[in-house]
């Protein structure tokens, strides 16, 4: 199995370009099922969980062709050969849940596994589910797999009990071909959400109230093919950012939303990291005079984002003072900081807070990722740590960050990939 062995890289330096999104990429892949005409998706890196969307995909008689070098997907979702997706792929993400959606918005049926993921929470399906229910969809669980189907699927007024942005997107995917107008209420805001609506408007869907707590579709007969380049990833922009303060660097970051990363920069700003708008879609990310420790709550947006909680764990472990975190959207997402303290950090876990006594400095050691952002974060502490580390199970890593360790190396890090 790949690992990465990471030295001490004091003051990281230079440009990084941020690749598209993974999380806007998913449910925008899943969309393209809702037409039988062409699509391309550009701006997509290679990730792993992108390489196995298209395979399930392709198993069901999409045709789909993933240009690597032009990180660019064409796709043509006109012969369905089967509206069921494999077991063992769908298990390795959640993003394959999305398919149910357009597939039972287009075919009236699906039989989609219960979807894998990260192990940071149980990840029910029940929004997801009470969604289709409520356009008229039946469902049924079995052999680890749900199926649903429809007759015709009618719009309705749909309240989620917590604003899942999984449930969000399947949902507003399965009301574009629905009769009638579904209203979701107290829908996700996630940047990914206004991402993949403004895809479905381009391929002929009536969606408003997207970004909001209350998104309107209003369902059409057809949707047609349509070209879209994907939102930057603000999480690996962030991780970046991480990356900057934590070695005491001074790095550009170049293909940034301001407005996406506004929760980011905020609690950076409140831990004295420094940043400064160079360009409209570049930021410089430095620090000038000690770091501050924080508290930080993660929250659906426009609050803080759960999927940076593990990356600022990193930072918070090496600046002087208690800092806390509480995590309040997944109920296990702490894993890494058990890695962390095989490192030297002092963080106590109680129930859904961290509370972490920063500590002068980290020292390399051998700590394996537990899930994606898990991963990330070990990167950096490890980019601080006295000596060498050794991350193990880095294939959760690269799940959602494309060249990492070339990107990282760019900018001066100690950093190498070993089979
Ligand atoms: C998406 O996951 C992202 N993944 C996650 O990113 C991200 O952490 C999460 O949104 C929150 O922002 C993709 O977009 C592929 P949720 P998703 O549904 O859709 C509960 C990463 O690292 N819930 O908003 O699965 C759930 O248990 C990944 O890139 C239900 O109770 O997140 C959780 O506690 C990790 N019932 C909370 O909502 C449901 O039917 C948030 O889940 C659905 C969710």
């Amino acid at each position: 199995m790949a690992k990465f062995i990471v030295g001490t890289s004091k003051g990281l330096k230079g440009n990084v370009t941020i690749s598209g999104s993974k999380n806007a990429i998913l449910p925008i892949l899943a969309a393209t099922l809702l037409t039988e005409e062409d699509c391309t998706v550009k701006s997509v890196p290679v990730l792993s969980d992108v390489i196995a969307l298209c395979s399930m995909l392709k198993d069901m008689g999409v045709d789909i062709v993933f240009d690597k070098e032009q990180e660019s997907i064409a796709v043509r979702a006109k012969n369905i050969s089967k509206t069921e997706a494999d077991y063992e792929k769908a298990g390795k993400l959640r993003g394959s849940f999305l398919i149910m959606g357009p597939l039972l918005a287009r075919y009236k049926e699906a039989n989609i596994p219960l979807p894998g993921g990260c192990p940071i929470g149980s990840r029910p399906v029940d929004l997801h589910l009470k969604g289709f229910s409520a356009l008229g969809a039946k469902t049924q669980q079995a052999h680890g797999s749900i199926h649903i189907t429809a007759r015709q699927l009618k719009g309705d007024k749909i309240y989620l009990d917590f604003p899942s942005v999984g449930a969000t997107e399947n949902i507003m995917m399965a009301a574009t071909l629905a009769k009638g107008v579904t209203t979701i209420v107290n829908a996700a805001a996630e940047p990914e959400i206004i991402d993949l609506a403004t895809f479905l408007k381009k391929m002929g869907a009536d969606i408003s109230g997207e970004g909001t707590d209350t998104i309107t579709i209003t369902g059409v007969k057809k949707l047609h093919g349509a070209k879209h380049t994907v939102m930057p990833d603000r999480i690996e922009a962030g991780t970046f950012m991480i990356a900057a303060a934590i070695t005491k660097g001074d790095i550009i970051i170049e293909q940034v939303i301001e407005r996406d990363l506004k929760p980011i920069l905020a609690k950076l700003s409140e831990a004295n990291v420094k940043t400064e708008k160079i360009e409209e879609k570049t930021l410089r990310v430095y620090t000038a005079g000690k770091l501050q420790p924080i508290s930080l709550k993660t929250m659906p947006f426009p609050g803080f984002p759960t999927d940076m909680q593990a990356p600022f764990m990193s930072l918070l472990s090496i600046i002087k003072g208690t800092s806390v975190i509480t995590e309040t959207v997944f109920e296990n997402r702490f894993l890494h900081a058990g890695e962390l303290q095989r490192m030297g950090a002092k963080i106590n876990i109680e129930s859904r807070s961290a509370i972490i006594e920063g500590v002068e400095k980290l020292t390399g050691t051998q700590v394996k990722a537990t899930d994606l952002r898990a991963g990330a974060g070990l990167i950096l502490s490890a980019l601080a740590a006295e000596g060498k580390t050794e991350i193990s199970d880095i294939y959760h890593i690269e799940r959602g960050y494309y060249n990492i360790e070339k990107k990282l190396k760019n900018l001066g890090a100690d950093i190498c990939r070993v089979e």
